[in-house]
């Protein structure tokens, strides 16, 4: 069987910057401008009060203090809040594209390639910015790369189903170097106007080179030893915003559920215990206990998620060294997060050290990477 490794890995972050505070500060003035607007409704009990949001219950929620977007400003205006992005024709690059390039330059010059090397291109994100032309084949056109290129979407999971399809490509042939990448606007679709989640989400683009470990040549590898993809169907995290839509009564009105929306309390309870629970079995299945592990990446949506996770694989509280986490900086960036933390805590890990990337999210889906420290 051939052997695949990571051999680059690249991270685009955008350079606008939303603290929990000035988040906050939007949020409230929205609240009190909607609880005047239908003051004698709300006295009436017809209506429902838009309650303040708080710094301190989103930093105690989830351990984030700030997020990364494309568009500071259309986000922070109390009288529009989501990201206003320009126009732009067909014939130039879309906005993923751009995010991607940036992130696949960085992964292909840390993987010590060019374009010329590379056979195909996947693009694997929450959300596409149009149905087709594939994003994934706009990219491959852009950096001048031959062979082919496709779209995928497993939501939060994105990335690590992605590293899996572009595993097998290479194991069975198909392909010798893929580039995946995952450019995560995730301001576009989170309702920034629903106190319980305006919070969770930012953008950024994470880009990943995967070769046959016989042509690699970058100064850091990391052998892929197994993966392991689990779906479980579950309309905790949904969005109903589809081609079909304006097919639909009232379809393109300005609905709720047009956005991200999710039942948080119950996604936390259901998905901790099937991630914990897959990792393990897989590590059980490879022959690896769980003391040989020496890193953890998770996915990044939720700090005491990730703990709990952490402690049942583990059976003891991680150090932050052995389960590193972003999201105070990024928050959670879906398919992307895994790979942020991975990208930026690996480097210094001694060549035989044992790894793990783990996303999971709406689906419900996981991924799990194995990984090991090649050089
Ligand atoms: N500011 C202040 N208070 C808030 C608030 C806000 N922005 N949002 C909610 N609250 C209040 C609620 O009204 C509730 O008050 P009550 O107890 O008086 O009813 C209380 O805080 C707890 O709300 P709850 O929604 O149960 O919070 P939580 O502790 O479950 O945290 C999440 C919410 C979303 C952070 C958490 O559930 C989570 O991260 N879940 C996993 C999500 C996930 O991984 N999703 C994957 C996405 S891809």
């Amino acid at each position: 069987m051939r052997q695949v490794v990571i051999s680059g890995t690249g991270v685009f972050t955008p350079d606008e910057v939303i603290t929990n505070e000035e988040l906050v500060v939007c949020f409230n003035a929205y609240a009190d401008r909607q609880n005047e607007i239908h003051a004698a409704e709300i006295a009436a009990g017809t209506h429902e009060r838009i309650e303040h949001s708080s710094e301190e219950f989103i930093f105690k929620a989830s351990g984030i203090e700030r997020r990364h977007v494309m568009d500071k400003n259309g986000v922070l205006d109390p009288d529009r809040m989501y990201p206003r992005l320009r126009k732009r024709e067909d014939s130039e690059p879309g906005i993923m594209t751009e995010m991607a390039i940036k992130a696949a330059t960085d992964a292909l010059e840390a993987a010590n390639k060019t374009a010329a090397d590379v056979d195909a291109v996947i693009c694997a994100a929450s959300n596409h910015e149009r149905a087709y032309p594939a994003i994934a084949i706009e990219i491959q056109d852009a950096l001048g790369i031959d062979g082919f290129g496709f779209d995928m979407n497993v939501a939060c999971s994105s990335a690590t189903f992605g590293i899996q399809a572009a595993a097998d490509m290479i194991r069975s042939g198909s392909a010798n170097c893929i580039l995946m990448v995952n450019p995560e606007i995730c301001s576009g679709h989170l309702e920034w106007r629903d106190r319980d989640c305006h919070f969770i989400f930012g953008d950024v683009c994470t880009a990943v080179v995967l070769e046959e470990q016989s042509q690699a040549t970058s100064d850091t590898q990391f052998e892929i030893l197994a993966t392991r993809c689990l779906t479980a169907f579950s309309n905790n995290i949904r969005n109903n915003n589809g081609f079909l839509r304006r097919s639909l009564p009232d379809g393109l009105t300005d609905q709720r559920d047009m956005q991200f929306m999710q039942n948080g309390r119950q996604v936390f309870k259901e998905v901790v215990p099937i991630v914990a629970h897959t990792i393990l079995r897989h590590c059980q299945d490879e022959g690896i206990e769980p003391d040989q592990i020496d890193r953890m990446w998770l996915h990044q949506a939720n700090k005491s998620m990730n703990d709990f996770i952490g402690r049942k694989v583990l059976g003891r509280l991680p150090e932050p060294d052995e389960q590193p986490n972003i999201l105070q900086d990024y928050a959670n960036t879906s398919s992307a997060g895994s790979i942020i933390a991975f990208a930026q805590n690996s480097n210094d890990l001694p060549a035989g050290a044992l790894g793990i990337i783990c996303s999971f999210g709406a689906g419900y889906s996981v991924g799990n990477v194995i990984v090991k420290k090649a050089v």
